[in-house]
């Protein structure tokens, strides 16, 4: 690996701890102004000290985040579709690579479908997408997105992880399941999980402690945190999962008192 890809790389998962926060706010591209991001940037301002990595779309990112705000990025490559089609597998790259560089992208990451009517398109752009990283330096995050005919088993998870490891993929997110530790010994790059729709605040942290214990190298979540009743709060206490190894109860009461103090 040369020396701007390991780079990038420790932008998003810190050497210190081995583990990785990414705060995802890229719902967007095919949902529009999804809820809790209406204000996007007012939204995610006040979260961005507490996040590794920061995972958007250009649109997003060069309206409504601070270019002086030091936070590494990971660019939203891939779309094409909407919440309004039926197949939304039909994705295609929609980032030129040199726009990814000019907005100083840390990583780019783009969608896989796999059993979806466009895997094949979609397995296709992953390995342009790795061929246009590994050429300037730049890390590819492969997200397993599921299709709703698609059971998010360990069999299914494993088969996209891997595809997407296989093609070249630095990292790969995906959904949490049930024995999510023999997935992670199938997978040879590191696995980061999605928080998906909003639960709990408990079983948030439940979810992030399952994934960390059983071997993911972080949590690259959205919805759990700019929709929890203290957004501020709750990544802090998915932050202390991740890299300070906190027990659920522990973070719950992390949220409990920062939410009590408004931080
Ligand atoms: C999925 O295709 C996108 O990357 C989502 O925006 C992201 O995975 C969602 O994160 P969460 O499920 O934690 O809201």
């Amino acid at each position: 690996m040369d020396w701007g890809m390991k780079n990038r790389l420790s932008r998003i998962i810190r050497p210190d701890t081995g583990k990785a926060l990414m705060l995802a706010v890229d719902h967007g591209y095919f949902l529009g102004p999804t809820s809790g991001l209406e204000d996007l940037e007012n939204t995610v301002a006040p979260l961005l000290p507490y996040t590794d990595s920061l995972m958007l779309t250009r649109g997003a990112l060069r309206n409504c985040i601070n270019a002086k705000f030091p936070v590494p990025i990971v660019l939203r490559v891939s779309g094409g579709n909407s919440v309004l089609e039926e197949d939304l597998s039909h994705e295609d790259l929609t980032v030129d690579i040199e726009d990814a560089i000019r907005l100083n992208a840390s990583a780019i990451t783009m969608s896989i479908y796999i059993g979806s009517p466009h895997q094949h398109q979609t397995i296709v752009n992953l390995a342009k997408t790795v061929d246009m990283g590994e050429k300037y330096g730049i890390p590819v995050l492969a997200v397993t997105a599921v299709g709703k005919e698609m059971t998010r088993d360990e069999r299914y998870l494993s088969l996209a992880c891997r595809i997407a490891a296989e093609t070249g993929a630095h990292i790969v997110k995906t959904y949490y399941c049930e024995d999510f530790d023999k997935l992670v010994k199938k997978v040879p790059i590191p696995v980061v999980i999605a928080g998906g729709k909003k639960v709990t605040e408990k079983d948030a942290l439940e979810l992030a402690y399952k994934a960390i214990s059983d071997g993911a190298v972080g949590v690259d979540m959205g919805r759990n945190i700019f929709q929890a009743e203290a957004p501020v709060a709750m990544i802090q206490a998915v932050r202390s999962i991740v890299h300070h190894g906190n027990s659920v109860k522990k973070a719950l009461d992390l949220y409990s008192s920062l939410k009590a103090k408004k931080k």
